[in-house]
């Protein structure tokens, strides 16, 4: 993968290539030697591309960064009036902590990074499995642990209780207070976007998850690798979204060039299987086992095997996350790459996709559940190939991305909501549209699997109703651009406006529409009526001759 992420980062414009080279400076005092995100706190950014000004790294280096940082961290179930400082001190006596934060999910958590690995083995040496009176403790010994308070003098008052890192989203009043005050729509796009993007501490639990996780497959693969990928690491992601990660054998599957050397050759015993699919069934159908008879706080666990992804689904409910587990599926992480390396080319890219998938979202156009609906993952795709095709085109060049990200999403709604679904498919490779190689209503090529549509599942209804929406929002927007919003204004313009639910915004809106239409048509009449009266007065005079050209 770092080869392959080296080659991606080499065909960027030389924009990006500067600002992707610049090293963040951290205070050398804030962090344990080799640690990513040092400092994080009040001032911390996101290290995977979350805020603008952060000097990007490469995919492969942030995702080796932060597995790192995951191994050398815990998970702690606490009393939620525990004394913070005690706690810090208690823990402290396994080796000095890097970061920490609590959160709280279905109960009172604790995310700690120790400085060094060991630490956590001291921390686990000293725990034990708990007795149980009336059922059975299966003893599995794991990152993820219990604090009983022995003591009462370690709770405190309510009041002074550990503050908590918020990891949902924003509730819709809280939005559209926070898009009703804002400036413009260009404003209200980036607010979106820091309302909405995974935090600091959400992207490192979503990386402790993957790490949790792996302990567990790696009873069964010693060695193995469980790697985030999708909205996750992508830079996409928004507060809430799911969790996709792939068990990754191929660290297994490598031969030891080294030891290999001399006039033999060893191989591992292997059982074998007629083909791949049974092979990634067979493994997912046993680590669902393990989750789900194991692996502490993982629930609802289902194994999907005869998906076109054979894939095993589940709830980490500590963390809260939805988890979609596969294998044998790099072609999805290097999806993900290539997205991140869109998303780092400027957040003008992420504050557009967001706001696209916020719309779609508000307007049901997507589903956490799946169906005939568009995915996040295709429109992510379609925002880049607009972006890509628009004139002048915006990807990769993006001197004029700077003051553009209002007028885009305006663009974007009326680019595909004149596009002709009917016979070209969209085609990000190229950067141009296609002939349909086949019926399905919305065709997007597969960047990576070229003869796959990565839309396929999508009904012509579905699409009807994204082209429909994206008309009536080009059309708002422009309206939008003509006067000038007061942001104090109590009913919701711009992006508010498009985010509202149908049956809230849009009834009054397309009144608004229908009056403004009618006014159209009003005028046209009147001007109709004034040339017809023209040309009967005039048949032979200048005006007529004048109002026909
Ligand atoms: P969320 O809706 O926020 O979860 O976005 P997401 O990008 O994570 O989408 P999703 O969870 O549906 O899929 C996870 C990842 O799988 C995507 O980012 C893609 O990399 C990949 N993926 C999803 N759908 C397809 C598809 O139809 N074909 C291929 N090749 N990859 C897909
Ligand atoms: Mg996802």
């Amino acid at each position: 993968m770092a080869a392959r992420g080296v080659g991606l980062l080499t065909r960027l414009p030389l924009h990006s290539q500067r600002r992707s080279r610049v090293q963040r400076s951290i205070p050398r005092h804030f962090s344990c030697p080799g640690t990513v995100a040092a400092n994080f706190g009040s001032e911390e950014q996101p290290l995977d591309g979350s805020e603008d000004k952060i000097p990007k790294k490469r995919f492969s280096e942030v995702q080796k960064e932060r597995r790192e940082q995951a191994q050398r961290t815990v998970l702690i179930h606490c009393p939620n009036n525990i004394n913070e400082k005690k706690f810090l001190k208690y823990l402290s006596q396994h080796g000095p902590i890097n970061k920490h934060f609590f959160y709280e999910s279905f109960g009172f958590y604790a995310v700690v990074e120790f400085c060094q690995k060991d630490s956590v083995n001291s921390l686990q040496s000293e725990a034990h499995t708990p007795n149980m009176s009336t059922e059975s403790a299966i003893p599995f010994k794991s990152r993820f642990l219990n604090l009983k308070l022995k003591n009462l003098s370690n709770k405190i008052p309510e009041q002074l209780c550990a503050q908590t890192s918020n990891q949902s989203p924003p509730s819709s009043k809280k939005l559209f207070e926070l898009l009703n005050y804002a400036e413009s729509i260009d404003d209200q796009l980036h607010t979106l976007l820091k309302t909405f993007q995974l935090t600091e501490e959400n992207v490192r639990l979503r990386h402790l998850t993957c790490s949790l996780i792996e302990d567990i497959a790696a009873a069964y693969f010693p060695g193995c690798v469980i790697r985030p990928f999708g909205s996750s690491v992508n830079t996409f992601g928004k507060l809430g979204c799911d969790l996709d990660m792939f068990l990754d054998l191929d660290e297994i599957r490598k031969p030891n060039v080294h030891k290999n050397a001399g006039n033999f050759l060893m191989e591992f015993q292997v059982k074998n299987v007629p083909s791949e699919r049974i092979a990634t069934q067979k493994i997912l159908s046993v680590i669902g086992e393990c989750l789900d008879n194991f692996g502490p706080g993982c629930v609802g666990v289902q194994k999907i095997l005869n998906a076109r992804c054979p894939l095993v689904r589940f709830s980490h409910q500590a963390s809260g996350f939805q988890c979609d587990l596969t294998t044998n599926n790099s072609i999805a992480l290097k999806s993900s790459e290539l997205l991140y390396i869109y998303g780092s080319l400027d957040s003008r890219v992420r504050a557009l996709v967001f706001s696209v998938r916020c719309w779609a979202r508000a307007h049901s156009l997507t589903s956490s559940i799946p169906g005939a609906w568009i995915t996040n993952f295709s429109l992510t795709v379609m925002v880049i190939f607009f972006l890509q095709r628009r004139s002048p085109p915006i990807l990769p060049t993006l001197d004029s991305l700077k003051s553009l990200a209002e007028l885009l999403l305006k663009e974007f709604f009326e680019y595909f909501g004149n596009f002709a679904f009917n016979k070209n498919s969209i085609n990000i490779r190229q950067g141009r549209e296609q002939n349909k190689p086949d019926s399905s209503p919305l065709h997007i090529q597969n960047p990576f699997e070229t003869s796959l549509n990565i839309s396929k599942n999508v009904s012509q209804s579905q699409l009807q109703k994204f082209v429909d929406l994206a008309r009536d929002s080009a059309w708002i927007l422009e309206q939008e651009d003509k006067g000038q919003p007061s942001p104090s204004s109590k009913q919701p313009w711009g992006l508010a406006a498009l985010l509202l639910p149908p049956g809230t915004a849009y009834p009054s809106l397309s009144k608004k529409k229908k009056k403004l239409m009618s006014e159209k048509v009003k005028g046209l009449l009147a001007s109709i009526k004034s040339s017809s009266t023209d040309i009967s007065k005039g048949t032979h005079g200048k005006r007529a001759i004048s109002t026909q050209a």
